[in-house]
Order: C-alpha cells, then sequence, then structure tokens
C-alpha cells in the first residue's frame, strides 16, 4: 500500500520528473448492521430541507414550508427548490415562468400515446400511466444520462419532467374517461393550469390557490422512500426521468403512497359527527387503523394538516364542517384507547377534503400529490447528481453455508 513516506522517498531521487501522486489509501470496507428500513440512519447530507417530527416542523432550504405556501406560489417555490433561491422580485419571477410554461405543453409525438397507456394502465390510474409514458418523453427530448450531463443540462431536464407531468396526469386521467385532453394555458399559474387541464374549466381563484397551497406543502418532505429512490438510481448516473419513474414505482406501494382518498372515505362512512365515536371505537378495538391519523416522523399535529384544516374551512361546506367535528372525536377517541402512543391528524386527512372541495376527482389525489413531489425529487436528484459516490449498501447473507457443490441434473 502506497504511503506518504513512499511518495517523499521516490520524489528525492528524481527530482526533475516527480512522480504522480499516490493514490489515497483506499478505506477498508467493513459493514455495519442498521435499524430495520434504515430507520432514523443518516445516509448522506442535504441542503434541500429537513423534518423535524417533535417540533411539527418542516422547511425547504430554511424556509418553513407551511409559511412558503402560505406566502408564496407554486413556481416560486419550484424555483427555490431548483435553483436555490426564491425569486427575489417580479422580473425573476417573470423569467422563471417563461422558462417553464412552454415546457408544459404535450409533445405532439405522445398523443397517440395516452389512449393506449391509459387503457391498459387504468386499473393503476395516470400516476402508472406516467411512468410508461416518461421514458418516451425523455428518449423524444434526447434526456441523457445525468453522469453525461453538466449541471445546466441536469436543470433543463428537471424543470421538463417537473413542467410536463401535471399535463401528462391530467390528459391520462381525462383520456381514460373518453375525454379529450385540454391543452395547457400559458395565462394561468401552475396550479390554475392543472385543474383547468384536469376539469376543462378555468378555476375559482379560490380553488386555484388552496390546490396551490396543497401542492406547496407537498413537494418535499425528508428522506421517504421515494425520494430515498430517486436518489439511489441518481447516484447510478443514469437520466433523470429513469429517476422519477423509479421514485413514482416507490410511491405507487401502499404504504408510501397516501391516502387521501381512503380518508375521505372514512368520513363518507361516518356519515355524521354523531356516528363517529362509536364508528371509530369499534374498528380501533378490531386493531384497524384510522386513515388520516399517525405518522411515522410526527409525534405532534402534522403542520401541512394544520395548514390544511385552515384551507378547508377558508373554503367551508358540508365536508368541511364534518371533518372537523369528526377530527376531535376521533383523536379523542384514539387517546382514550392508544394512550401515548402520540396519534395526531396526518396531511391525508384534510388533503382529501381540501381537493374534493376543490373538484379533484378522488382517483386524482395521490396523482396530484405526485405531481408536485417530482419537483421535490427533482431537486434531491440534483443534489444527488453532484456526488459521485454511488449509493450501494450491503446485506447480511442468511442462506444455506456456501459454498455448496452444483448439482448435476438428474
Ligand atoms: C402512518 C402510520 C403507518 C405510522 O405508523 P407508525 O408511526 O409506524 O406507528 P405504529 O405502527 O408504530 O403505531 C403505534 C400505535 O398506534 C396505533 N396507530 C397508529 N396509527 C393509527 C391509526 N391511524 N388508527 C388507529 N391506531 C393507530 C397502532 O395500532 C399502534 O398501536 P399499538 O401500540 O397498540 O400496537 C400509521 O399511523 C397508520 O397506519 N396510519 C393510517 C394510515 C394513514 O393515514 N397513512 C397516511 C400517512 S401520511
Amino acid at each position: 500500500m502506497s504511503t506518504s513516506s513512499d511518495a517523499t522517498s521516490s520524489a528525492a531521487t528524481s527530482p526533475a520528473t516527480p512522480a504522480p501522486a499516490p493514490a489515497p489509501a483506499r478505506r477498508e470496507i467493513t459493514t455495519v448492521d442498521v435499524p430495520r428500513g434504515l430507520s432514523g440512519v443518516v445516509v448522506t447530507e442535504t441542503r434541500i430541507g429537513d423534518v423535524r417530527g417533535r417540533e411539527g416542523f418542516y422547511h425547504y432550504r430554511q424556509y418553513s414550508a407551511i409559511e412558503l405556501a402560505e406566502r408564496r406560489g407554486f413556481e416560486d417555490v419550484w424555483r427555490l427548490m431548483l435553483d436555490g433561491a426564491l425569486p427575489a422580485d417580479a422580473a425573476e419571477r417573470a423569467a422563471f415562468g417563461a422558462e417553464t410554461v412552454p415546457l408544459r405543453r404535450l409533445p405532439d409525438a405522445l398523443r397517440p400515446l395516452l389512449a393506449p397507456v391509459a387503457r391498459d394502465t387504468a386499473a393503476d390510474g395516470p400516476l402508472a400511466g406516467l411512468r410508461a409514458l416518461l421514458p418516451v418523453a425523455a428518449a423524444l427530448r434526447g434526456i441523457r444520462p445525468l453522469y453525461d450531463t453538466d449541471p445546466a443540462g441536469r436543470r433543463a431536464d428537471a424543470l421538463y419532467v417537473s413542467a410536463l407531468a401535471p399535463t401528462l396526469i391530467a390528459a391520462l386521467y381525462r383520456v381514460g374517461r373518453g375525454l379529450d385532453p385540454v391543452d395547457p394555458r400559458d395565462d394561468l399559474g401552475y396550479a390554475a393550469n392543472y385543474l383547468h387541464m384536469l376539469t376543462g374549466r378555468e378555476p375559482a381563484p379560490e380553488h386555484a390557490r388552496a390546490i396551490e397551497q396543497y401542492l406547496i406543502s407537498t413537494i418535499d418532505h425528508g428522506f421517504n422512500a421515494s425520494t430515498f429512490t430517486a436518489r439511489v438510481i441518481a447516484s447510478t448516473g443514469a437520466d433523470l426521468a429513469a429517476c422519477v419513474s423509479g421514485a413514482l414505482g416507490a410511491l405507487s406501494g401502499p404504504l408510501h403512497g397516501g391516502a387521501p382518498s381512503r380518508a375521505l372515505d372514512t368520513l363518507d362512512a361516518i356519515g355524521t359527527p354523531e356516528r363517529a365515536e362509536p364508528w371509530i371505537r369499534e374498528r380501533v378495538l378490531r386493531g384497524e387503523r384510522i386513515m388520516g391519523f399517525g405518522h411515522p416522523v410526527y409525534r405532534t399535529e402534522d403542520p401541512r394538516s394544520r395548514m390544511l384544516r385552515g384551507v378547508a374551512e377558508r373554503l367551508g361546506g358540508g365536508c368541511a364542517d364534518l371533518a372537523v367535528q369528526v377530527e376531535r372525536q376521533v383523536l379523542d377517541t384514539l387517546a382514550e384507547l392508544k394512550p401515548g402512543r402520540e396519534l395526531f391528524t396526518n396531511v391525508e386527512y384534510y388533503a382529501g377534503v381540501v381537493m374534493d372541495q376543490c373538484g379533484v376527482p378522488r382517483k386524482m389525489f395521490t396523482p396530484t400529490f405526485g405531481a408536485a413531489r417530482i419537483v421535490g425529487w427533482c431537486a434531491n436528484i440534483l443534489e444527488q447528481a453532484g456526488d459521485s459516490k454511488i449509493i450501494r449498501p450491503a446485506a447480511r447473507y442468511a442462506g444455506p453455508t456456501p459454498p455448496q457443490a452444483v448439482p448435476a441434473l438428474g
């Protein structure tokens, strides 16, 4: 193994032609056991954001995500995630908008694929369709591996995929119902345009703003399974669309994809506030979980839930009133039946209510979440692409003792 003293002696014998610098000693790879599911294991550093479960706080690049959702528009926060800074003035905001708006348009070559993809992925919905179409969109655009792309090219690819995804999701939804896709409108912001592409109507400003606040609040949320998946793929140098497709695969799992529609189904099943207490008690005593409550990280109220409760109340209506009353009943009953478990309302509960109030169909709840999360994945992918180390953990082999003789064919 080379050492620094070797290098000194070699330089001393031939001063005219300095010897190449010795390779640093490669660190011995030792294995360490970590908790199952990597729970609590710090695998890298990030400048993108963090979740503080005990405090009920999370942030994007140092700014409270909730404050961003209350004070800024989606594109501002998108720029923050991508470029590291909020637009400082109207000119910077307009410049970012001018970059993203043309990227929303559906490429003509993708149009004939919408119907077959929507049909064949009907059981799983538009996010599965998006997963099928992204590699095609990437090929049409000429997206190349992160490994072969400079930072400006990677940023352009991230903008493209993030801008096109809502168009594809909305088009897949509509085509799957025998409707024509609705082209994006350049004069509408991200959220209003999304609702327009979904419903074919220009949304009421209060609905566009409510969905915008929800979308901002879901852009990023720590090293969850899909974000980590995106980063693992990025660490191989694969192309950005492949990283996003992989993250979509992780998000499709029921343990991660969230359940805003299931939380709303719960409200439907309860129906009236008086029925809430016995309904919940019966299920919790049967060992079932109440959708929209509990969280793997938060040990206090989920800050997204608090904000979205406010949005739901602002929009008003019977569903919001019922949700607020049922929430109180669920929390009281869970505190009684599951004491000390620190169970609170999570993001899914009011997300479903708000999306319903704004006319987003239930089938589109998780895809709507996914569209916003792509912005966060892209920020993570770009950050990971700046690190040359491949993510490659180890597993402890637990099968029969090797090597066994390979048996001859009987
Ligand atoms: C999100 C979730 C998976 C987090 O789970 P977790 O932090 O790992 O919590 P645990 O599975 O360790 O549960 C701790 C205790 O609380 C109970 N609990 C957790 N969430 C509950 C819920 N929603 N309803 C009833 N009981 C619940 C568990 O049964 C367990 O009870 P026990 O100690 O008697 O076994 C879980 O709260 C859940 O299934 N929630 C419902 C689904 C949901 O809303 N998902 C969206 C999440 S954003």
